[in-house]
Formats: structure tokens, sequence, C-alpha cells
């Protein structure tokens, strides 16, 4: 059985805004999930995070442990997390390149708000893109 989480969070210091720090984080989180067979994309706008990760439920808890003690990001909130019949993100670890973009079509400025219908309605745009 696949779940999909979708959570929410608050970068700390340069997390997310320079070009080291995402590549630090997609290195990592590459590696991993294709070890844990998890697909996941990730979303930094103006210190505010979104990520989306697929996979089997242990997988997911383990990952999500690690994400709550890591220091780069602070305030992480569950925004979404069910099971799925079918995966939507077909990478290890994808980065929404353009995501003033993808906020737009949705009607939105800001990622502070954003709900889980919302966020789900950004993996459609994202996959139909
Ligand atoms: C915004 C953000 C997203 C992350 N996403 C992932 C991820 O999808 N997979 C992953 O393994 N680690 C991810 N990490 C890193 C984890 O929090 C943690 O540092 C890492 O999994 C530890 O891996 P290691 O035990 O191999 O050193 C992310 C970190 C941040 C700040």
């Amino acid at each position: 059985m696949l779940h999909r989480v979708i959570y929410a969070s608050e970068a700390v210091g340069a997390t997310g805004a320079s070009t080291l720090s995402i590549a630090q984080i997609l290195g990592v989180s590459e590696r991993n999930n294709r070890r844990d067979h998890l697909t996941s994309c990730v979303m930094f706008h103006q210190g505010h995070i979104l990520q989306a990760i697929e996979g089997g439920r242990t997988d997911l808890d383990r990952l999500i442990r690690r994400l709550l003690d890591d220091p780069r990001h602070t305030g992480l909130r569950i925004l979404g997390d069910a099971p799925i019949n079918a995966r939507r993100i077909d990478e290890p670890m994808g980065l929404c390149a353009d995501p003033a973009a993808l906020l737009d079509r949705l009607g939105l400025n800001c990622l502070s708000r954003v709900t889980g219908v919302e966020a789900e309605v950004l993996l459609d745009i994202r996959k139909a893109a």
C-alpha cells in the first residue's frame, strides 16, 4: 500500500535560498529516497517549504522522523497523509523549478497558508506541465 504525505515548513537561515543549500538537500534526498523507494518533490518559496513524498508507510514514517529532527527547517505541519492508488511523482527527489509561476496558476502568492487540497492541485499542475 502506497501513501502520499504532504507537509509544509519554514526555512531556517539560508535553507532553500542558496544553490548550495538546495544542492545539499537534493543530493542526500536523491540517494536516500532511491534506496527507500520514495518519490518526492520539494518547493522553496520565500522562506516557505512544501514537499510531497510518496511511498511505503514505514519508509515514509522514517523520513518524517528525520525531517522533524532537521534544524534546517521548523514548524513542520502535515497537510495531507493518505493512501494512494498510484504515484503522481516519478523521481526520487524533484525540485520545483519555478515556484512563483506554479503558485500563480493556482491564484496563490505565498505558501504560508497553503492547504492540502491546494498542494494536491499543485502536484496535478506540475505533472501536466
Ligand atoms: C526541506 C527538506 C527536505 C528534505 N527532504 C528529504 C528527503 O526527501 N529524503 C531524505 O532522505 N532526506 C531529506 N531531507 C534531509 C533529512 O532531513 C535528513 O537530513 C537526511 O535524510 C539524513 O540523511 P542521512 O541519514 O543519510 O545523513 C530534507 C531536508 C530538508 C530541510
